[in-house]
């Protein structure tokens, strides 16, 4: 007996009012369904998946290429009984099943797990929960001895029954045998004219199969999206949850509230973050560090005591230890300074390597370029790397000093310990040592603009 999960994710999505299939819209920058297959993927079992989808398969596929998972289509949305009845011809009967959907992102492996060790092997499993505002949820039923007997869709629902606060996760373990049998009967003589996944409650207790359910510690783990305002609510607590889990790792979060990962990060301890900092992809934070408000950092790794100064964009990047960047700096993809580098404000680097203790304080671009270790790149420099066809290279030595309102025409070599004056446009090598300038005469015409005033007068 293996156990077969299977993913249901064809419904359309209506109430998302969007040309994006429900489970692709993302919740803390991954589809939806990639968080029910992640989850799936923990409990280890050694069927893969089964994923009934409806529309744009191709789009969903291209969504989740690592995902080893056997896709299943529903043409026509005929309901949550139909979905799983098109998964029945790929399920062993001696597998139990375990039936997740696309639209509940948040469901813990621990909660499924409790599920599939608490239900008898002969029985039926449930998720339920307890919500102080069950609107939307199928209500769970209970005799008097408590037991399931049914779950009634809202739709469905009688005034006394949408009163239940107990709802239906759709999510159950059942032995595959049971559905074979029940999912073939199953009517839908109901609100919504839908083949109900929740009749075979009723099935159950009419083959007199023990119903047992399962609440999750947190309720939310259950919820649903179905329109865009409850994809923002579950991304919240979504949001808390992981800020909760790097301040138990010994990270300062001036705002919990205020701090977003969508990716997967690490982030090292006593380091401090302050508000409004996005953290995208894969994101490596080392020790000590500070990041100031209002930053982006994606795909980015920063060693030990970085300060990362507010309004900076580091996308791509590799900062070592101990350099400061902005306020106000951009690091494009490639963009690798070695420690003590200090990038400073309205600075864009973009594949570059930076050596230690070098400095580009302000207001300069630097791209395609090797430059060395100590060197002081003064404000306004730029490297002329784009000749409208071809990028070219710029490489500056160790302990060069350039001149503010420079620009260096790639491809160009400026030697160690060079000095470039400020102002000078460079197109050819420097040797080493060298200093370089170009010749400009500077004029001074004395009384010049005492004179333009008084003809004004
Ligand atoms: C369903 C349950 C409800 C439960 C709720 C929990 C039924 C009849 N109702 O309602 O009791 O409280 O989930 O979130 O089961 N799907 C298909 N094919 C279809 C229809 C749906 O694959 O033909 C998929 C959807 O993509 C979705 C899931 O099944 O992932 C649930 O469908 P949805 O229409 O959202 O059901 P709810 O009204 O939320
Ligand atoms: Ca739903």
């Amino acid at each position: 007996m293996a156990l077969q999960i299977v993913v249901l994710a064809a419904g359309q999505g209506k109430r998302m009012v969007s040309t994006l299939p429900k489970v692709l819209h993302r919740l803390a920058g991954k589809p939806l369904l990639e968080h029910v297959l992640t989850t799936a993927a923990e409990l280890g079992s050694a069927r893969e998946p089964i994923v009934i989808y409806g529309h744009q398969g191709e789009r969903l596929r291209e969504s989740l290429p690592s995902t080893k998972v056997r896709w299943v289509e529903q043409k026509q949305q005929l309901g949550t009984g139909d979905a799983l009845k098109h998964a029945l011809p790929f399920i062993d009967p001696e597998d139990q099943v375990l039936i997740l959907y696309g639209d509940v992102p948040l469901i813990s492996a621990q909660t499924l797990m409790r599920l599939m060790s608490e239900t008898p092997k002969k029985g039926m499993g449930l998720v339920t929960a307890t919500l102080h505002y069950p609107k939307g949820y199928g209500r769970i039923k209970r005799d008097k001895q408590k037991r399931v007997t049914a779950v009634v869709e809202e739709k469905d629902a009688t005034t006394r029954e949408l009163a239940i606060q107990e709802v239906n996760s759709g999510i159950y373990v059942v032995p595959a045998s049971y559905l074979k049998k029940w999912l073939p009967q199953l009517k839908n003589n109901n609100a919504q004219k839908e083949f109900y996944l929740t009749d075979i409650i009723p099935a159950a207790v009419k083959g007199k199969i023990r119903i047992h359910t399962v609440q999750p510690t947190n309720a939310q783990e259950i919820l649903g999206v179905n329109d865009r305002e409850q994809l923002a609510y579950l991304e919240k607590y979504h949001q808390l949850l992981t800020a909760e889990k790097w301040m138990q790792q010994g990270v300062t979060l001036m705002d919990a509230t205020r701090f977003d990962v969508r990716g997967e990060v690490h982030i090292g301890r006593d380091t401090t973050i302050d508000i409004n900092v996005i953290l995208e992809g894969r994101v490596v934070i080392g020790e000590g560090c500070v990041i100031g408000a209002n930053c982006v950092l994606r795909n980015t790794t920063v060693g030990d005591g970085v300060e990362i100064k507010p309004f900076s964009y580091l996308d791509g990047a590799e900062v070592d230890h101990h350099c400061l960047v902005g306020p106000y700096a951009r690091l494009r993809p490639g963009a690798v300074l070695a420690a003590q580098v200090h990038i400073g404000n309205f600075v864009e680097i973009k594949n570059s390597r930076i050596g230690e203790g070098t400095k580009i304080n302000h207001l300069s671009y630097v791209g395609d370029s090797e430059v060395g270790k100590r060197v002081n790149i003064g404000a306004g420099t730029i490297t002329c790397n784009y000749d409208g066809v071809n990028k070219h290279k710029t490489i500056i030595g160790d302990r060069v000093q350039v001149g503010s309102d420079s620009t260096l025409v790639a491809p160009v070599t400026i030697h160690d310990d060079a000095y470039v004056a400020a102002a000078t446009t460079i197109r050819n090598d420097v040797p080493s040592g060298a200093l370089v300038y170009n010749k400009r005469e500077e004029c001074i015409r004395e009384g010049w603009a005492f004179k333009k005033v008084k003809q004004k007068e």
